[in-house]
C-alpha cells in the first residue's frame, strides 16, 4: 500500500504518557525545550535541529516541518508528554529507511529534566507497536554510539537485538573516538501481546 493511503492514529497513550504528532502552534514550548536541552543533546544528537533553535519562530518552522513530514509519511516525529503534569518528557522519531521492505528506524531523546524515569523506554515501546501494527514494519533498526550507555539500555529493554558494531567511526568535538552499535528488531520478534488481546490477534504466525 502507498504510505499516503495509510490510516494511522495521530496520538496514543501509554500508562503514563500521551504521545502525539507535532502541529502548528507547538513552537513556543518547543523553543523553551530546545534551550534547556542543547547541552544534553550536544554529544549524542549533535545533528538534531533542536540544537540550532534560537527563537520561537525558528522552533515553529521546525515543528511545522516535522508535521509536514508526518503528513507526507516520510518520517514520524512524536512528542511524549506526561499525563500527570503535561510536561514534555521525550521525543520519538520513526524514520522510513526503505518503504518497499518496510524497514523503519527508531530514534529518541529524553528531556533533560525527565531523564531516568523510564519515560523513553515506555514511549519507545509504544513507538515500536505503532511501527509494527500501524505502519506494517518488517524491521525496525536503531543506531547508537557505543559510549551511550543510557541509549543502549533503552534499546535492550525494548528487546532490540544487537546486530553489529562498527568500531571508532565517530569523532566527537573533544577529539575522542567512539563506535556505532546497530540494533534491530524483526516483525516476528515484536512482543505482540504487549498491548493486550487486540494486538495478539494481529500477531503474524
Ligand atoms: C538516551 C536517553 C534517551 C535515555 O534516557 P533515559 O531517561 O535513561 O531512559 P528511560 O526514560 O527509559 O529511563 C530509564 C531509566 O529510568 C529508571 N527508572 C526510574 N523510574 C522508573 C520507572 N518508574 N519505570 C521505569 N524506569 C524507571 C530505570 O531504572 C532506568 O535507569 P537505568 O538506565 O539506569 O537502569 C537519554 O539519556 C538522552 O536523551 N540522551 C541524549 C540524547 C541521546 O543520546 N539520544 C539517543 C541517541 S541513539
Amino acid at each position: 500500500m502507498h504510505p499516503l493511503l495509510l490510516d494511522i492514529p495521530e496520538h496514543f497513550e501509554t500508562e503514563r504518557l500521551l504521545l502525539r504528532r507535532y502541529r502548528a502552534g507547538d513552537g513556543a514550548w518547543y523553543a523553551a525545550m530546545s534551550q534547556r536541552n542543547k547541552t544534553h543533546l550536544a554529544r549524542y544528537e549533535s545533528g538534531n535541529p533542536v540544537i540550532g533553535i534560537h527563537t520561537e519562530e525558528e522552533a515553529e518552522v521546525v515543528v511545522r516541518g516535522l508535521a509536514a513530514a508526518w503528513a507526507a509519511r516520510s518520517a514520524f516525529f512524536l512528542g511524549a508528554f506526561r499525563k500527570d503534569t503535561g510536561a514534555f518528557a521525550a521525543q520519538i522519531y520513526i524514520g522510513v529507511v526503505n518503504w518497499d521492505l518496510r524497514e523503519l528506524e527508531l530514534g529518541y531523546f529524553a528531556d533533560a529534566a525527565q531523564e531516568g524515569r523510564g519515560y523513553v523506554t515506555e514511549a519507545a515501546l509504544a513507538a515500536l507497536d505503532f511501527a509494527f501494527r500501524h505502519l506494517g514494519a518488517h524491521r525496525v533498526r536503531l543506531e547508537c554510539d557505543d559510549t551511550n550507555a543510557r541509549s543502549r539500555r533503552v534499546a535492550e529493554r525494548c528487546g532490540m537485538i544487537q546486530e553489529g558494531h562498527i568500531r571508532e567511526n565517530l569523532k566527537h568535538a573533544d577529539g575522542s573516538l567512539s563506535g556505532t552499535l546497530h540494533y534491530g528488531m524483526l516483525r516476528r520478534e515484536w512482543d505482540w501481546p504487549f498491548l493486550g488481546p487486540e494486538a495478539e490477534e494481529e500477531r503474524p504466525r
